[in-house]
């Protein structure tokens, strides 16, 4: 043979196949799918350790990596966390307890910091070898809850503000484009997409993702897994590579509804880095989120049904019928669908504000970006003026004739917050309490409801939080959600509300395009 070059197919065969040989006590039935709950448990039963459950996905992204392209690095003390995890439980005195998410690996998109062995990027080549000050505040707070940092999942660029007419979603420098598992033609949505395919595929037990205007919601309502978008502030942003304080937000990508809550409850709450954590923590209920799964929680839920804005698909009358069960089954579990709403006052609110979203999200994030690269203890990149150059020269590897820097180029020649900038932002404010707001309290509201990310525009612009349920799969065995998004502070309503949505309908299935297909 001239070539040593294996066949796509023979080496992940191949792998699988000394995988399965080497770890015959691990049943992978056991993991794959299983919730952090499921995982609690059987650590407490000593049918699994963490050190197994970090070889698992560990050996899953090592498969499954070169077709889904979703995760960047696998923390190098991802083995050790694991190893400390397992001592410590096993040393547990009577009467005490661990951590919240204690021996489960979180997966983390690539913007969030670690201060460790891995990069923080972006996705970008430009902040390779750059060393962050401290680990970002949500990383602390897991680290507190026990969580092993398993790796740092691949995502759309700069969380696509790179360039949103020309980059691609699920794209970036760092490891090509990312895959749909459900049909790899089709889109991943961004920008958390390597947090989503990852929970998706089970490659990871939960992930955290990040949001500035739909990159939670979008993505997850694509690869079938439940993205929680929190009130801007509930959870620290400080050492996350930013867009605008004013809307960022890190949230829960996961598999289950209580998945996310159980990591909600780990990561939200005060950081002395992020000043808006302490206003939003006045949000955060005494004894955490998880009261909130109740079974019944969608009786008496009174949920705004804009149909004609929202659930209009003309063409598409398989979505319109899938839709129209959900709506059944939300009655019949208790809820109020009310229909009988303004929604031309509502629409109206909102005309034209996706200018104003861009014109003010353009200035804030140079200013953010300057700040965040400045505050780096190390890094070859110090301002949006030094990204724009290293991508430049760096045109090929970064694709900028293909996928472009615009957004880039616009920031860079913006001059800080003024009168126009001042305007837009008090017009998103104000359009706010005459959309969302007004609609929710006139009509008594708990929370609004919309198919796939529809509707993220509405909260990312005024700070409000969002779940995304898995709702169905397409023609193309596309997955696609439904969302339901509340005012500042509502996610306990939120999460009785997307708990009782996912119980009554169980509708998310692994790809199977998994382990087991190869
Ligand atoms: C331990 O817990 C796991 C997860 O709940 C379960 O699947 C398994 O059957 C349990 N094993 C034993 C020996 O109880
Ligand atoms: C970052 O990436 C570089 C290049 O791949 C590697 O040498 C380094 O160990 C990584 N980690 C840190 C913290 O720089």
């Amino acid at each position: 043979m001239a070539s040593t070059k294996t066949s796509p197919l023979s080496f992940p065969l191949l792998l699988t196949l000394t995988i399965l040989f080497l770890q015959p006590l691990v049943s992978s039935i056991i993991i794959e799918e299983a919730t952090v709950q499921d995982l609690q448990l059987a650590f407490k039963n000593k049918s699994l350790t963490s050190k197994q459950l970090v070889e698992y996905y560990r050996d899953n992204i090592f498969i499954q990596s070169p077709l889904l392209k979703a995760v960047i690095v696998v923390n190098p003390d991802a083995m050790l966390q694991a190893d400390a995890a397992d001592k410590e439980r096993d040393a547990l005195a009577p009467g005490h307890s661990l951590g919240g998410l204690h021996g489960i690996p979180v997966l983390l998109k690539d913007n969030i910091a670690t201060k460790d062995k891995m990069n923080t990027t972006a996705g970008s080549l430009a902040l390779i070898r750059s060393i962050v000050p401290r680990d970002a505040g949500v990383v602390s707070k897991l680290r507190q809850a026990g969580a092993i940092i398993l790796g740092k999942a691949s995502m759309t660029e700069w969380a696509n503000f790179r360039d949103f007419d020309h980059m691609p979603s699920g794209w970036c420098a760092r490891t090509g484009q990312g895959k749909n598992p459900y049909n790899t033609k089709g889109d991943t949505c961004g920008s958390s997409s390597g947090s989503a395919i990852s929970a998706s595929a089970n490659l990871a037990a939960v992930t955290l993702g990040t949001e500035t205007d739909g990159s939670i919601l979008c993505p997850s309502s694509n690869l079938a897994v439940v993205g929680f978008k929190p009130t801007v502030g509930l959870t620290s942003r400080a050492g996350v590579i930013p867009i605008t304080p004013r809307q960022d937000s890190v949230g829960p990508i996961c598999r289950t509804v209580a998945d996310a809550v159980y990591v909600l409850d780990a990561i939200a709450g005060q950081d002395s880095n992020d000043d808006a954590t302490i206003e939003a923590s006045k949000y955060i209920p005494s004894g955490g989120y998880k009261q909130f799964l109740k079974i019944n929680g969608l009786k008496g839920k009174r949920l705004g049904l804009l149909k004609d804005v929202f659930f209009n698909f003309g063409d598409e009358p398989d979505l319109a019928q899938a839709f129209d069960r959900h709506f059944s089954t939300l009655r019949q579990k208790g809820a109020v669908l009310v229909e009988d709403l303004d929604a031309s006052k509502f629409l109206e609110a909102y005309n034209g504000i996706q200018e104003y979203e861009i014109l003010a999200t353009t200035a804030e994030f140079k200013l953010a970006i300057n700040s965040y690269l400045e505050k780096l203890e190390a890094s070859s990149v110090r301002s949006l003026k030094d990204l724009i150059e290293f991508n430049n020269k760096n045109s090929k590897l970064e694709k900028i004739e293909e996928y472009g820097q615009q957004r880039f180029l616009e920031a860079e020649a913006t001059n800080g917050i003024n009168n126009k900038e001042k305007e837009a932002i008090q017009e998103l404010a104000k359009r706010s309490r005459d959309g969302l707001e007004k609609l929710m309290t006139d009509n008594k509201l708990d929370a609004l409801l919309a198919p796939f990310d529809s509707a993220a525009f509405i909260l990312a612009t005024g700070q409000f939080p969002g779940v995304i349920v898995p709702a169905g799969y397409d023609k193309e065995g596309l997955p696609f959600g439904l969302c339901f998004g509340g005012l500042k502070g509502s996610e306990p309503t939120l999460i009785e509300i997307a708990y009782g949505f996912e119980q009554a309908t169980k509708i998310r299935r692994p790809p199977s395009f998994s382990r087991s297909s190869y």
